[in-house]
């Protein structure tokens, strides 16, 4: 009797114990927005990328002054787990808050055919001097 109780306690404590951690493994300053694709050219920021530039613009609810400018951000695409990183060259005016506007070729890479036009993604800002 007194071991079933203590076993059930020690099974509690683990599970309360993994419980967290399991939480925390979704990334807290991980972002889900959709993700769309645009005409490059001469962004926001003041650089001109062409199609081929893995690079993107953020919300116009996020952009605020340019601070962005030059970070690069990861992104996971869910549905097949592809991964890649992009660079914040422009502002986004259509937007919502944790949508990101991508060049097509970064598009292309996180394995989505330009005609679905829009999908879910998850991202996240990598350290200012970060790059690929
Ligand atoms: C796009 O820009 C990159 C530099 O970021 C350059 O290497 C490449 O040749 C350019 N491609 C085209 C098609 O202009």
């Amino acid at each position: 009797m007194y071991s079933t109780a203590l076993a059930f306690c020690v099974l509690q404590f683990v599970f309360a114990a993994t419980a967290l951690p399991l939480k925390s493994l979704i990334k807290r300053d991980d972002f889900q927005g959709d993700a769309t694709y645009y005409e490059t050219g001469t962004g926001a920021c003041g650089y001109t990328d062409n199609d081929s530039d893995p690079i993107l613009a953020i919300s116009h609810l996020v952009y605020g002054d340019g601070g962005r400018c030059n970070q690069w951000i990861q992104i996971t695409n869910p549905a097949n787990g592809k991964s890649q990183y992009g660079q914040i060259r422009d502002e986004c005016e259509g937007c919502g808050q944790n949508d990101i506007d991508l060049s097509p070729s970064l598009f292309q890479s996180l394995g989505e055919d330009l005609s679905v036009g829009r999908f879910t993604v998850d991202w996240h800002y990598m350290g200012k001097d970060f790059s690929p």
